[in-house]
């Protein structure tokens, strides 16, 4: 391997600038050409191509997004478009991929690897939803925005004795919710992997008031069966003692300066991905495996949901008092 060639693809997620600076620079450091693919599969496509330097990458470590910037692309997905893809990786000279990106993107990367281009894919995305490791590269600083916005919410909802519908974002996953949940004391979680009739929000909400809270806040991942809308005017109709509020928190959460812990792990992924390319293994994943980075076969993370914590689930309802 001389060339490698970088890429993020799909949704953003903060800490893909210092994932995308860690392999460049780890690439260098082993005497290889690092470069750069604009807009992800789309970029592939369009040979949007860049080599890049040291300097290139510097200043990006500190930067939420992704400076090659990132999308989601529907040709890539057909056998012409993949067999386009090779045919300008093989006419820029590039010989294998790091790929920054969710689930979608690393399916991707592993149709790829079956047609023999060298592939590690990198997990990124705040919704912490692919198997096979325990964190992806953004959910640190998307849950630490949460939890930002929670805490000022609370301001305001004991102010005014109101209960808070906050929606997160995390497609079907519900790990956004439960831990934010969990660490801003909120009265209620309902996520997707577990049924929530809507009788134990309303007891809940009901409790909260008789006991005597100035707030409840209602935690509602964005793939729950119940719409934090839709809870949040069968709540009012119940007249439970709370006036009650919607605050659908969206893209912020994907934005913002990566935390310390996601530049860390992103650091770490990138350089690992470097380190298996050069030892020959290809069609994986970096995965963090307690502290330990390992490769993890793609086809045994893609399209396989991870399992949320039940017991994540006990102690949001236990400690919500
Ligand atoms: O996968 C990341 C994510 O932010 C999900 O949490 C959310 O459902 C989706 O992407 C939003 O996608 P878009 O940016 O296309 O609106």
């Amino acid at each position: 391997i001389h060339t490698i060639g970088v890429m993020t693809s799909g949704g953003d997620s903060p800490g893909m600038n210092p994932g995308i600076r860690a392999v460049v620079r780890a690439g260098l450091a082993n005497g290889l050409r690092v470069i750069g693919i604009e807009d992800g599969y789309e970029g592939l496509l369009n040979a949007r191509f860049k080599e890049l330097g040291a300097r290139d990458v510097g200043g990006i470590l500190q930067r939420g997004g992704t400076f090659l910037r990132t999308a989601r692309s529907m040709e890539f997905k057909t056998p012409e478009g993949q067999r386009k893809a090779i045919r300008n990786l093989n006419n820029a000279g590039i010989d294998a991929l790091v790929i920054l990106g969710g689930d979608g993107s690393l399916t991707g990367g592993m149709a790829l690897a079956a047609q023999g281009v060298p592939v590690v894919g990198i997990p990124a995305s705040i919704d912490n939803d692919i198997f096979g490791t325990d964190m992806c590269i953004g959910v640190d600083t998307a849950l630490n925005t949460i939890v930002d916005a929670i805490n000022k919410l609370r301001d305001t909802a004991s102010s005014h004795n109101r209960a808070f519908l906050v929606e997160t974002m995390g497609r079907h996953c519900g790990y956004l919710a439960v831990q934010a949940g969990i660490i801003t004391g909120a009265e209620m979680v309902v996520v997707p992997e577990f049924e929530t009739p809507f009788e134990e929000v309303a007891t809940a909400v009901d409790e909260a008031y008789k006991r005597g809270k100035l707030h409840c806040i209602i935690v509602v991942a964005e793939g729950a069966k119940l719409n934090a809308t839709e809870l949040a005017q069968k709540l009012e109709e119940m007249k439970l003692g709370f006036d009650t509020r919607v605050t659908v928190l969206g893209h912020v959460q994907r934005g913002g300066k990566p935390t310390a812990f996601d530049r860390f792990l992103a650091t770490r992924f990138g350089v690992k991905a470097v380190e298996f390319l050069l030892s020959g293994q290809t069609g994986v994943m970096t995965g963090l495996d307690g502290r330990e980075i390992v490769p993890v076969p793609l086809s045994q993370v893609v399209s396989r949901p991870r399992t949320l914590s039940e017991e994540y689930m006990k102690m949001a309802r236990m400690l919500a008092r």
